[in-house]
């Protein structure tokens, strides 16, 4: 069969914290074609998460075949296939021998925990109070840094070949690209600024690496192997992929999941913000051309640089979202897929009392809580299933609630309405809740893929498949939910005052 190659098509390689996705997107930025691979998760001690690097590029091989596959099948020619983008899970770190390309270990997830005590003695250092006017972040367990110095005070692997000047370490879009571009032999070691971000390394202002910031971790420059920070878009900086079915298709696009998803969702000027209820769950607010410190628990992060012009947003981090739910089902066997939480929440019309702070990776954001645990409160011989399926759904609400109440502070400006994406916004009846919760109307696209659509657009528009924001104003707007708050200010406050109180009586356990 003849397979055409008239249209311009991108790829986007969505590398997630549970699964890894290949979609391929036409101009009008629709998914034609897609495969998706959930992979290892290893919990190796409580508070410790870890994925396997070499599986997550196999991972990212299948899934392109997959789609490929499937796109072909539609009658279209893989070389129709102009560019691939990057988007991936942030923070997670990732360390290799930079001669052979071998990891050095498992990579550390940005879940995980285990670096609490290394983070408290890391505070009581001079100039600790310094860090987040420099890089944006404020020090707890969630960013790389505290991740690389674990591995170096704890594998002899590790501090073996960081003493050899041959110790690489990259977040997992740096491990991504140098492996699709074949490993050590071309050794195409870049990331962008969007995950360079999240490393606390980079400067904020210069998106440069930072002297004051690595001599504060007492991190010899001679001894690690950085990647070179980059644009978010590029024509020949990623490299190209060196084999499979896309061999020599160009990678053009990098972004962090949740920069990526900002892109997505179209969030271009300032003011735009969107909320992605995925693993965890991340409020991006554009505050445009010039970093914004937050006085009140959020984050700075680079939005997107996509021609040298760093745009940059106040981030809400909550570490436990879809989580949660993947924990109903697969440590309590409340459910047997994710898609059943909403019909278990409805089997009851609130959650009974019941509080659920699901602070399984300690609180993020804008508590920072580093000692908090998973608590529910309220449990009577009342409690249901379908009441503590609720709560765990109101959690991410709450959060969601406390994070824009931050952001309001920070930015002196109220949200007029929130985009959402992700898994969870599956849920009407978590949605609806969120809107209930904060008080304006939350929007939900019809196609919710918007964090590989940000990657795909990143990469389309180093190719020319997109020249402008304007040709892209129409992808996605057709066929918005739009979820009105039916709860008057009145309950709103007295349902988050009791969840606030439930979060002050959550930490201090060990
Ligand atoms: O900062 C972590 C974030 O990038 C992970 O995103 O979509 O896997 O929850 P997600």
């Amino acid at each position: 069969k003849k397979l055409t190659v008239q249209e311009s098509f991108v790829g986007s390689i969505d590398q997630g914290t549970t699964s890894t996705r290949f979609l391929i997107f036409n101009k009008e930025g629709e998914p034609v074609a897609s495969h998706q691979i959930e992979f290892g998760q290893f919990y190796p001690n409580p508070g410790w998460h870890e994925h396997d690097p070499v599986e997550i590029i196999k991972s990212i091989e299948s899934c392109i075949e997959g789609a490929v596959e499937a796109f072909e099948i539609q009658g279209h020619s893989a070389k129709a296939i102009k560019a691939v983008g990057i988007t991936s899970q942030r923070e997670t770190t990732v360390v290799w021998d930079a001669d052979t390309g071998e990891p050095l270990h498992n990579a550390i997830v940005w879940t995980d925990t285990r670096t609490q005590a290394l983070v408290r003695r890391l505070k009581t250092r001079l100039g600790a109070d310094k860090l987040q006017d420099l890089c944006g972040l404020p020090l707890s367990t969630y960013p790389s840094v505290a991740k690389l110095l674990w591995l170096i005070e704890n594998v002899p692997k590790v501090s073996e070949a960081y003493e050899r000047g041959k110790l690489s370490f990259g977040t997992i879009d740096a491990w991504v690209v140098y492996n699709l571009n074949g490993g050590p032999k071309k050794n195409v070691f870049v990331t962008d600024s969007t995950n360079a971000s999240r490393t606390m390394f980079m400067n904020i202002h210069t998106l440069q690496y930072d002297e004051q910031l690595l001599d504060f971790f007492r991190i010899d420059r001679k001894k690690l192997q950085l990647p070179e920070i980059t644009r978010s878009s590029h024509p020949t900086a990623y490299g190209t992929l060196t084999t499979g079915v896309l061999s020599g298709v160009p990678i053009t696009g990098c972004l962090g999941d949740q920069s990526a998803a900002l892109v997505g969702q179209k969030g271009f000027s300032p003011g735009r913000a969107k909320n992605t209820y995925g693993t965890g769950c991340f409020l991006l607010y554009h505050v445009g051309d010039k970093p914004v410190i937050s006085k009140h628990g959020l984050l700075t992060t680079v939005a997107y640089d996509f021609d040298g012009t760093p745009q940059y947003a106040l981030e809400g981090s909550i570490a436990v979202a879809g989580s949660s739910v993947k924990f109903l089902q697969n440590n309590l066997n409340f459910i047997e897929s994710s898609k059943e939480i909403s019909q278990l929440a409805e089997t009851v019309p609130d959650s009974g009392g019941c509080v659920f702070v699901t602070a399984f990776s300690g609180l993020f954001a804008p508590y920072w809580i580093d000692d908090a645990l998973g608590t529910i409160f309220g449990i009577t011989h009342y409690t249901q299933k379908g009441h503590i399926a609720r709560a765990t759904l109101e959690a991410t609400c709450f959060q969601t609630k406390a994070i824009l109440d931050s952001m309001q502070k920070d930015s002196g400006k109220a949200l007029a309405e929130l985009a959402v994406d992700g898994g969870m916004t599956n849920s009407d009846l978590c949605m609806q809740t969120q809107a209930d919760l904060i008080g304006i109307p939350v929007e939900r696209p019809r196609m919710l893929e918007t964090t590989a659509l940000g990657a795909a657009i990143a990469a389309g528009f180093a190719v020319g498949v997109w020249e402008s924001f304007d040709e892209l104003k129409n992808i996605n707007t057709a066929d918005m939910t739009t979820f009105v708050p039916k709860i008057d200010a009145a309950e709103r406050d007295q349902r988050f005052g009791k969840w606030e109180k439930a979060v002050q009586m959550c930490k201090g356990w060990v």
